[in-house]
């Protein structure tokens, strides 16, 4: 079998600028999915359960149903009835936004319900009330725990993001498939886009450590 690196070499900007959107994507979800996800997390463990119930269902639904339709659904249907025209890239950062939400809306959760609850006791014995002990206690504890998992979630959305290119967002992955059909190969592009995914998220994986390794010794 011969392999064509000088379809690789040709293709290079193009995945160039495909990793760089593939970043932002990732950036710009896991950004707005925390802030999102904080909200939907505090909501779902709100003491009045009825409040809680779409808190739940939205949960339920995006963890329940496979991103490729949920990214087809706002491709195809919601971002068109907002904006009158389809957007791959807004649509792929409002998919990918809305399902790692949902995720992490269950990170915050776990994180907050996995501190003891002799701290919160013993924060309300000392006169602060639920808000004060939630913010001064609780939050800084489970803040901690919940950078692990988050950062498991940049990877899962680093990988996640090529869906977009079924869309045509032109991320790495896009690339990888405009290259295939430009040339029939499909060792080339595909083999270029794995090992490009496979040092952003060695990349990445390799920081969160050492922040762990950092965060564990403090
Ligand atoms: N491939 C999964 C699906 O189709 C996506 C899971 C997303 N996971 C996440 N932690 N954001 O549903």
């Amino acid at each position: 079998m011969d392999f064509r690196w000088d379809i690789i070499v040709e293709y290079a900007p193009f995945f160039l600028k495909g990793t760089l959107l593939t970043i932002g994507l990732s950036i710009a979800s896991i950004l707005i999915g925390t802030v999102l996800g904080l909200l939907i997390g505090l909501g779902k463990i709100m003491r009045n359960k009825f409040l809680a119930i779409p808190f739940s269902v939205y949960i339920a639904f995006f963890r329940g149903t496979p991103m490729l339709v949920q990214i087809l659904l706002v491709h195809f249907a919601v971002v068109p009835l907002f904006l009158g025209e389809t957007n791959g890239i807004l649509a792929a950062i409002i998919t990918l936004s809305l399902n790692s939400a949902a995720y992490i809306a269950e990170i915050f959760r776990a994180g907050i319900q996995s501190i003891d609850k002799g701290q919160m006791e013993a924060a309300r014995s000392l006169g602060m009330n639920h808000v004060q002990a939630m913010r001064y206690v609780i939050l800084p504890q489970a803040f901690k725990r919940m950078i692990p998992p988050l950062g498991n979630e940049f990877v899962v959305l680093i990988k996640e993001s090529s869906l977009a290119s079924l869309i045509a967002a032109p991320e790495l992955m896009y690339w990888g498939r405009a290259m295939q059909g430009q040339y029939f190969r499909v060792w080339e592009p595909y083999l270029t886009a794995a090992v490009i995914y496979l040092v952003l998220t060695l990349t990445c994986s390799f920081l969160l450590s050492r922040l762990e390794r950092r965060l564990a010794t403090e």
